[in-house]
């Protein structure tokens, strides 16, 4: 990220110097659409993200700058002053979400730009949403806990972007550890952090480049599944809040009663939620092999089941089953972005090279590559 060119625009714009924030993506070793089930995640920051410059401007309203879109916004902080453009509305959401809290929120100017590649499935939109989360509350000195940050972005999504997503992300833009990834109890948000350095292996991204409409809609809707299906396990069970709480013995108690698309969107999850535990125990053991077979088993839920993988991701799995990597799988919400691989390193030179090759023959565009570094959560850079 070049900070010189925020600092210059900012300065070209405003003319005058405010603080800077930054926040990162993410990456999830395993645990997918497990976050909104109560059940467990595993991701880490990563090493891109977003970086705001920011001043309390005491003019009445809000003046944004995007240089990644070279687009310019103005709106005030009611209700009524949303604004038209989407990239707007993430950090008017956050405003309005910490005023809903109570926060006193002065309007401010700032300009920010960012390298999370966009619908990649590594989060920029929560790097967005927790940049300014995080800067308001140190800027306004309005003593918001980091979990009430994540939320804040959350509920971004949920009330000014349309999303009903879990707290995945935003977690991990705000908690991210240098070199650690963080088991999340998305139930009781308790976490613990793993320092991840697998000795003879790569972490590795592949972004197919495509990215499906309408990703949102299916989104809600596989959320819908889940609850559909976590209320019928209830009527028998009334411990089972989440699907967390739920076996597959409970499931097939209800198969009847919900449809077979809310059966299999269950299936996946209940699976999915053990899997997370699984690989935490492997992880513990420097077992790569078992955590390596548990994301291949993701991705076929998350292809068979789910329903939320695609042809492009699909082969890109195929082609690491075929290179003897280690394990694979779609990462992130679905619909397109990246597939991520645990890759031993006498392998990964052969795997990129056939991945490019066969990837580019097939689909007529390159994949794009992004090796992992785990970094820290949102900060003040200066
Ligand atoms: C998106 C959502 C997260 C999570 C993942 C799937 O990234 O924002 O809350 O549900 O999809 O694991």
């Amino acid at each position: 990220m070049d900070l010189n060119l925020i600092r210059s625009t900012f300065k070209k714009h405003f003319g005058c110097e405010g603080s800077v924030y930054a926040s990162p993506g993410r990456i999830n070793l395993i645990g997918e659409h497990t976050d909104y089930n109560g059940g467990f995640v595993f991701p880490g920051a990563i090493d891109k993200g977003m970086v705001a410059e920011i001043k309390p401007n005491g003019l009445g309203k809000v003046r944004a700058y995007s240089i990644d879109l070279d687009d310019y916004a103005e709106f005030g902080l009611t209700e009524n002053d949303a604004p038209q453009a989407s990239w707007a509305r993430y950090i008017f959401g956050v405003c309005r979400e910490i005023i809903k809290r109570g926060g006193d929120v002065q309007t401010f100017d700032t300009v920010f730009a960012g390298d999370v590649p966009l619908g990649a499935g590594m989060s920029s939109s929560a790097a967005l949403e927790s940049t300014y989360a995080y800067a308001l509350n140190d800027l306004f000195n309005l003593g918001i806990d980091k979990f009430e940050l994540a939320k804040i972005g959350q509920a971004t999504e949920h009330n000014y972007v349309g999303v009903n997503c879990g707290i995945m992300d935003q977690f991990a833009s705000v908690f991210g550890k240098e070199g650690s990834l963080i088991r999340l109890d998305c139930r009781s948000l308790e976490y613990k952090y793993f320092p991840f350095h697998p000795v003879g292996y790569k972490l590795v991204l592949l972004d197919s480049v495509v990215k499906h409409e309408l990703a949102s809609s299916a989104y809600n809707k596989r959320r819908k599944s889940c609850e559909n299906a976590a209320a019928a396990i209830r009527r028998n069970h009334p411990e089972v809040e989440f699907l967390r709480d739920a076996t597959m013995e409970m499931l097939n108690e209800v198969k009847a009663d919900i449809s077979a698309e809310d059966y299999m969107r269950a299936e996946y999850v209940i699976e999915e939620v053990q899997r997370v535990l699984d690989v935490c125990e492997a992880l513990e053991k420097d077992d790569y092999e078992t955590v390596g077979q548990k994301m291949y088993e993701t991705h076929y839920g998350m292809s068979k089941l789910y329903e939320v993988s695609c042809e492009e991701l699909d082969f890109l799995n195929d082609i690491a089953k075929e290179c003897g990597v280690t394990g694979s799988r779609v990462m992130g919400g679905g619909f397109g972005g990246c597939t991520i691989n645990l890759v031993k390193d006498d392998k990964y030179d052969h795997f990129i090279k056939r991945a490019f090759e066969a990837y580019t023959e097939k689909f007529g565009h390159e994949p794009k590559l992004y090796n992992v570094v785990i970094s820290d959560g949102a900060r003040k850079l200066c």
